[in-house]
C-alpha cells in the first residue's frame, strides 16, 4: 500500500546518519590508541601472570612479562602505562616504609620497561596504600582516627624523586593530601628532576568504585575490607565545585596534568574541569567501572565490545584528552582491525 503521508520538513537530521561513510564524516570524537594510558599491576618473582578474580583479563605481572605487556601495548599504538606494584604483605608496616626502599618492586620494574620499551611513557603512583597495612595511602596521626597530612607528604616527596631517578615520565601522586603537588614539584627540581613530570590525581572522589583495583594491588586484603573509608582526604562525590578549588590548587602548585577520577560517573566534572583549565585533562576508568561493565557481559546482559567503547567514547567526549583504562590493550587492538 502506498504511503501518502509526508511530513513537510526541511531538516531530517537522518540524512547524514544514513550510511557508514556520512556517519564517519561527521564524527566528532575520536578515539585513538594513543589516547590510552593502559594501568598495569606488578608483582615479585618468576610465577606465571596472577588473574585478579574481581577484574577478568587484568593480571598482576612478573617483571619480565610485564615487560612484555609492554611491548605488546605499543605494538597496538598504546604509549602509556601506569604503574602498580603489589606487594608481598611481609614488608608492609603501618609507615609504608617499603615505599622508600631503594630497591623497591616499582623502581625496579620501571627501569626494566624503560631499558627494553624505551618509547614506552612510564607513570607511577605515588602514594602509600600498596605498602600499608591499614591499606590508607598516607601514614597516620599518632592516635591513628586519621592520615597525617603533612607527615605524608614528606614522604611522597621522597618516593617521587626515586621514581624520577628509576627514569619514570610522570610521577602521579594519587594520595589526595593537600599541598602535595607543590611539595612534590619542589623536591623533584631541586633533585635537577625538573623534566619529570606530574600528572595530578586532582578530582580524585571517595568512590566505591575502586574495589576491585584494592583486590588487585592487596590493599583490600591487607586492611580486612575492600570498603576502606578515605573520606578525610578523596573528595565527597556530592561535590561539584570542590573539584574546582583542586584544579586552582594543582594548578598553581605546577601540576602538569589534571585528573578526574573515576570517570564514567563523573562526565559532569570532566567537562567542568575540561572548561575551566588549559592544561590536559585525563581521566582514570576505574577498577569497577571495568568490571561491572565484564560482569554484565558474562550474564549476558550487556555487548562487552560495544558498551566499552562507548564508555571510553562518552569519556573522552566529555572532555578527556588522555583515559586510564583496564580496557586499553583490548580496545587499542579493536581500533586497529
Ligand atoms: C590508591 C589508588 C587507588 C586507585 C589508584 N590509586 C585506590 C584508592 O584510592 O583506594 C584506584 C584505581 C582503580 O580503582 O582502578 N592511591
Amino acid at each position: 500500500m502506498p504511503n501518502s503521508f509526508k511530513l513537510n520538513l526541511l531538516y531530517r537530521p537522518r540524512r547524514l546518519r544514513r550510511t557508514a561513510g556520512l556517519r564517519a564524516l561527521v564524527e566528532d570524537t575520536v578515539l585513538r590508541p594513543e589516547n590510552l594510558i593502559a594501568p598495569l599491576f606488578v608483582v615479585d618473582g618468576k610465577g606465571r601472570p596472577e588473574p585478579v578474580p574481581s577484574m577478568p583479563g587484568v593480571f598482576r605481572y612478573s617483571i619480565a612479562d610485564l615487560v612484555k605487556e609492554c611491548r605488546l601495548l605499543s605494538g597496538l599504538g598504546v604509549r602509556a602505562v601506569a604503574l602498580f606494584p603489589k606487594l608481598d604483605s611481609a614488608l608492609k608496616d603501618a609507615e609504608g616504609t617499603a615505599a622508600l626502599s631503594p630497591d623497591a618492586l616499582v623502581l625496579r620494574a620501571v627501569g626494566a620497561v624503560k631499558k627494553a620499551v624505551p618509547e614506552m611513557t612510564v607513570a607511577t603512583d605515588i602514594a602509600l596504600d600498596p605498602y600499608t597495612v591499614h591499606g590508607h595511602d598516607g601514614v597516620l596521626t599518632p592516635d591513628g582516627s586519621d592520615v597525617d597530612n603533612d607527615r605524608t607528604v614528606e614522604i611522597l616527596c621522597s618516593m617521587a624523586v626515586l621514581h624520577a631517578r628509576a627514569g619514570v615520565d610522570l610521577v602521579a601522586p594519587s594520595d589526595m593530601m593537600d599541598g602535595r603537588i607543590g611539595a612534590i614539584r619542589r623536591s623533584l627540581d631541586a633533585a635537577g628532576r625538573e623534566q619529570t613530570a606530574i600528572m595530578a590525581y586532582t578530582a580524585k572522589y571517595a568512590s566505591a568504585y575502586y574495589g576491585p583495583f584494592r583486590d588487585a594491588v592487596g590493599s583490600a586484603k591487607a586492611a580486612g575490607t575492600r570498603s576502606l573509608d578515605k573520606r578525610t582526604y578523596q573528595l565527597n562525590p556530592a561535590n561539584r565545585r570542590e573539584a574546582l578549588i583542586e584544579v586552582k590548587l594543582d594548578e598553581a602548585e605546577g601540576a602538569d596534568i589534571i585528573m578526574v577520577k573515576p570517570a564514567g560517573l563523573y562526565l559532569d566534572i570532566i567537562r567542568m574541569v575540561r572548561t575551566a583549565t588549559k592544561k590536559p585533562v585525563a581521566a582514570y576508568q576505574v577498577s569497577g567501572e571495568y568490571s561491572q561493565i565484564h560482569a554484565a557481559a558474562r550474564l549476558g546482559w550487556l555487548d562487552l565490545e560495544l558498551c566499552r567503547m562507548e564508555s571510553l567514547i562518552a569519556i573522552k567526549r566529555a572532555g578527556a584528552d588522555m583515559i586510564l583504562t583496564y580496557f586499553a590493550k583490548d580496545v587499542a587492538a579493536e581500533l586497529r582491525r
